[in-house]
């Protein structure tokens, strides 16, 4: 909708269970233009049943980030929890699969933590299922001392339950509905405005997490907005001051942000790390970042890609991953470019200690009864405050025109 507002009101009406929580003035408030104290009420940050709704309409039935493939080099089994439900990732020599992480004996969750396994045996009466997710066997099942065991493919009934999945460049998405538009399709809006840069060359270093007491939204309304830069994150200042600095906008279900920077530093294509292969010297100085809605936000210079995902685990609680790709397979392993990894690493967490800070403290803020809604900056905020809007007509099951 390139930064148009949308559409007064939601296409279908919001379940009702939303509506209630928001009341007729909280919708009121959501649709209301940015002149006026808007967004949406603090139940929609502390409600369970609002984040209930959220995993239902939105994680449920979106392509959902959930983790590096390089990760799954060493602990080849990873669980994570996407729409409020616990799932794995699994790598089977070069496939990498997605399962509900439950066993289909009595519902044991099968993976707590990242490890490395042949096969994925439950804890509780050892139904043991191979990594392509089929039961190979179930011990004393049919009585003492017989041992059930299973021809791989023999048994589907039995077999952990898949989740759709689909690479792209490293970066494994799952998509819970099964009906979520081709990946490549989703990611659209973000490939046609990086055209220049080869994502083929992207090479994953590491990752760092950050589990702390904020509410999702929150976490991605600061990815959006630049405004807050000058005042938290000041040495981002010295490298793109704030007048080449601006809102961003929504490209359909993607909100894009750039800067042309006046020159490169440290962390910021000047680490000595390479760059993407034929960006032109504007290219290079530039900064992108995205949200792919809902929750897959990544950032681009000329010497790295930085995927932030934001993972509700309770209304006031979200578990961030930031991954970190470099470009080419030197950067990510030659010694001369160790301090560059680690410098840029660094910084990035400093930088997003920052934000979490703050994150904790707009969280609290949304208890206060005197708080009747953000007056945001026209100039600054308009994605922002149609992020609201957008999660409401998501709930409602309606498009944003
Ligand atoms: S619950 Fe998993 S084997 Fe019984
Ligand atoms: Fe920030």
């Amino acid at each position: 909708m390139n930064g148009q507002e949308p559409a007064a009101n939601p296409a279908s009406p919001l379940p009702r269970d939303a509506a209630a929580i928001l009341g007729e003035a909280g919708v009121r408030r959501v649709l209301s233009p940015i002149e006026e104290p808007s967004g949406l009420p603090n139940a929609a940050f502390w409600s369970e049943e609002w984040l209930r709704l959220e995993n239902e309409r939105i994680f449920r039935r979106s392509w959902v980030f959930a983790g590096a493939v390089a990760e799954l080099d060493l602990d080849t089994v990873k669980p994570v929890e996407i729409g409020g439900t616990p799932i794995i990732l699994v790598r089977d020599g070069d496939a990498v699969r997605a399962f509900h992480n439950v066993c289909r004996h009595r519902g044991t969750r099968l993976v707590s933590a990242p490890c490395r396994k042949s096969a994925i045996v439950c804890a509780y009466h050892a139904w043991n299922y191979r990594l392509d997710g089929s039961l190979r066997s179930r011990p004393h099942f049919h009585g003492p001392n017989k041992v059930e065991r299973f021809e791989a493919g023999a048994r589907p009934d039995l077999a952990l339950h898949a989740v759709r999945t689909e690479v792209w460049n490293g970066c494994v998405f799952v998509d819970l509905s099964g009906e979520a538009p081709p990946l490549v399709d989703w990611l659209k809006p973000l490939l046609e405005r990086t055209r220049a840069f080869d994502f083929s060359q992207i090479r994953w270093i590491g990752k760092q997490t950050f589990r702390f007491r904020s509410n999702w939204k929150l976490v991605l309304e600061n990815w959006m907005e630049g405004y807050h830069v000058f005042a938290a994150h000041p040495r981002l200042i010295d490298h793109a001051p704030m007048d080449v600095r601006w809102s961003g906008e929504w490209m359909d279900h993607v909100f894009y942000n750039d800067y042309l920077a006046p020159r490169l530093s440290d962390g910021r294509g000047e680490g000595g790390l390479p760059h993407f292969p034929g960006l032109s010297e504007d290219e290079k100085r530039r900064g992108m970042w995205f949200t792919v809605f809902p929750t897959f936000c990544a950032e681009v210079y000329a010497d790295q890609f930085v995927v932030l995902s934001a993972t509700p685990v309770a209304p006031d609680e979200t578990v961030e991953e930031l991954h970190f790709f470099v470009v080419g397979d030197e950067a990510a392993t030659a010694g001369q470019y160790e301090a560059g990894r680690a410098s840029l690493m660094s910084m990035w967490h400093d930088l997003n200690l920052e934000d979490v800070t703050i994150l904790e403290e707009l969280q609290q803020g949304r208890r206060s009864m005197a708080f009747e809604g953000s007056l945001m900056s026209p100039a600054w905020e308009v994605p922002a405050h149609q992020l609201a809007q957008r999660i409401l007509f998501a709930l409602a099951d309606g498009e944003p025109s």
